[in-house]
């Protein structure tokens, strides 16, 4: 009886067809209400009492075989029949492709250094986590220099018996440094990057934000050439070419200017951005001081050359109308979705 039983379960196991009239009389002649299990089921109670328990689980073997057997081969031939290719139906329209954007501060940072690499300047990076030397001892900022004060710090570790006080840079011209002692003039380079303030967070500041670092030196590097390279670039970013440069100061540079852009007066956003005037404060420049260029072994009396720091955020603002600093950093789909269309 037991052997019969194992028989069966080879032969169920063997079954294969594609025929839906086929599987069906399978089904039947196994678990149909008249069919082999039933009866095998009833013959039960006759089985020697010893062999019971291992009749019994081969029955139960059969039973869920033949189940199993029945159910992918209906499984197979459903999937045949509605044209279920390997690759699925083709016919189906395709799942609509998410296309992301980029965030506005890449944008600008990319158009900045596509408008400069056109005029041969070098894309440089630096640590976020800097020394003290590069940003600002080097850049003609010695300890207890006032102008430090223009800068709220974030330390990581200061005066506490480190061999130099580490910090996160203020600004990218420590990338400037960085530079300068690995490279030997003619330089022509931009540094884009993240640089930190310990400041308030409002509307128009924020302690983490983005800036680009010009640097040029060569031999016979003059302020005209510095002006030359600032209304190429006004041009190449704002369509605008009118600008003004009002003397200012910065350690690392000597003389010093603030640039601003006529950016005009013919809308009430242009007033307001404005503030009435029609200029626009757009970065900071000058010529790189001599003490700069002999902190980091250039030759002051061969060479000369200007640079230039202007902030990202603050020029996507200015593009975008973004009326508040924060938008930037959070990240909300709704804002950043807006700029699908910006390449
Ligand atoms: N580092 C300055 C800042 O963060 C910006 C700057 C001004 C950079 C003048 C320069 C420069 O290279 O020449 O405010």
């Amino acid at each position: 009886m037991l052997d019969k039983v194992k028989e069966f379960i080879n032969e169920v196991s063997a079954f294969n067809s594609n025929s839906k009239e086929e599987i069906e009389a399978f089904r039947i002649k196994y678990l149909g209400s008249k069919g082999l299990l039933k009866g095998l089921f009833a013959e039960f109670k006759n089985v020697d009492p010893k062999q019971k328990k291992e009749f019994g689980q081969a029955l139960n073997t059969l039973k869920t075989t033949a189940e199993k057997k029945v159910e992918t081969l209906n499984n197979a031939l459903e999937g045949n029949g509605e044209q279920k290719s390997f690759y699925g139906d083709l016919s189906r329209p395709a799942e609509p492709i998410e296309l992301g954007a980029r965030h506005p501060i890449s944008i600008v940072k990319n158009q900045i250094i596509d408008v400069f690499s056109r005029i041969g300047f070098t894309i440089s990076e630096g640590p976020e986590i800097e020394d003290d030397w590069h940003n600002f001892t080097a850049l003609n900022l010695p300890e207890y220099h006032p102008a430090r004060d223009m800068q709220d710090t974030f330390f990581v570790e200061k005066h506490k018996n480190v061999e130099k006080d580490m910090l996160l840079r203020t600004h990218t011209s420590s990338v400037q440094i960085r530079y300068m002692e690995n490279n030997k003039p003619p330089i022509r380079t931009i540094s884009p990057g993240r640089v930190f303030r310990n400041e308030d967070i409002s509307a128009r500041s924020h302690c983490i934000f983005h800036q680009v670092e010009g640097l040029y030196i060569d031999t016979d590097v003059s302020f005209a050439d510095l002006k030359q390279t600032l209304i190429y670039f006004t041009k190449e970013m704002f369509g605008k070419s009118k600008i003004r440069l009002r003397p200012s100061y910065f350690p690392f540079t000597e003389p010093s200017a603030e640039v601003d852009i006529y950016w005009g007066l013919k809308t009430e956003t242009d007033y307001k951005i404005t503030k009435g005037t029609g200029w626009l404060e757009i970065m900071g420049c000058g010529m790189v001081d001599p003490n700069v260029l002999k902190n980091t072994k250039i030759d002051p009396e061969k060479y000369s050359g200007f640079a230039f720091g202007m902030g990202i955020e603050r020029i996507a603002m200015l593009l975008y109308q973004i009326p508040d600093i924060r938008m930037l950093f959070e990240n909300d789909i709704r804002f950043l979705e807006q700029f699908k269309s910006v390449i």
